[in-house]
């Protein structure tokens, strides 16, 4: 398995054949690797509503005829807005033909913005996304919750990809205490750096967990990691 950070939260996985991609913020997003015109997937994987989320989500969707893996809510906005949609919630697994998804529950928010109004768009959530035997923990926006614990315990988990931008997620010193709740066997942060309220210094954070023992890859944007 391939996975390639294009910036923010948005990571491209391929992996026999198929490719997908989670929270494909790429319009707006100066540090975005990708052009959303570019992506050729077969799936698309929205962990919440907000926009530097959902992103170009619909529009890559449709581009590519591609379906939209979501919470409830927010799948059935995505299809009141002209994609196909497959409909989750916290706790569910279901087996795609390019792999096995779980959503995992996140301690945040869930809306579209539609100019200044909220459209609630259910819970926010985190994503497992196994493919060929490797499972992945895409953790979505969230604060630190105990129940990492839990997913650590009950999924082997290859790679973790945790936001460390604090204040709208975890921050450093609550992702790395995550990364001892998960107990993954490598991690890359995500979620900071984009805009001037999420700046920290990733290079407290991979210092930390290397002194962890953890493996911590820190990916530019454009940047692979294999699994
Ligand atoms: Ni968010
Ligand atoms: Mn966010």
């Amino acid at each position: 398995m391939k996975v390639e950070f294009c910036g923010h939260s948005c990571f491209l996985i391929l992996d026999n054949g198929y490719s997908i991609i989670i929270d494909p913020f790429l319009t707006g997003n100066a540090l975005a690797s990708l052009k959303p015109e570019d992506v050729k997937v077969d799936a698309v994987i929205l962990t919440h509503g907000h926009g530097d989320h959902v992103g170009d989500g619909i529009t890559i969707a449709k581009n590519n005829d591609a379906l939209v893996i979501a919470p409830y809510e927010l799948a059935a906005y995505c299809e009141k807005n002209g994609t196909k949609a497959h409909a989750m919630h916290i706790g569910g697994a279901y087996n795609f033909p390019f792999g096995r998804i779980k959503l995992t529950p996140a301690w945040h928010g869930s809306a579209v913005m539609e100019g200044d109004i909220p459209i609630y768009t259910g819970n926010p959530c985190g994503v497992l996304l196994t493919m060929q035997g490797k499972t992945v923990y895409h953790a979505g926006d969230t604060g630190l919750f105990g129940d990492m614990k839990l997913i650590g315990e009950r999924h082997e988990i290859d790679l973790a990809l945790l936001p460390i931008g604090d204040n709208f997620t975890m921050g450093i010193s609550d992702a790395l205490y995550a990364l001892k709740l998960i107990s993954p066997k490598k991690v890359v942060p995500m979620h900071y750096n984009t805009f001037p309220v999420i700046e920290v210094d990733v290079n407290e954070f991979a210092a930390g967990a290397k002194d962890m023992g953890f493996e911590c890859v820190v990916l530019n944007p454009g940047e692979s990691t294999l699994v």
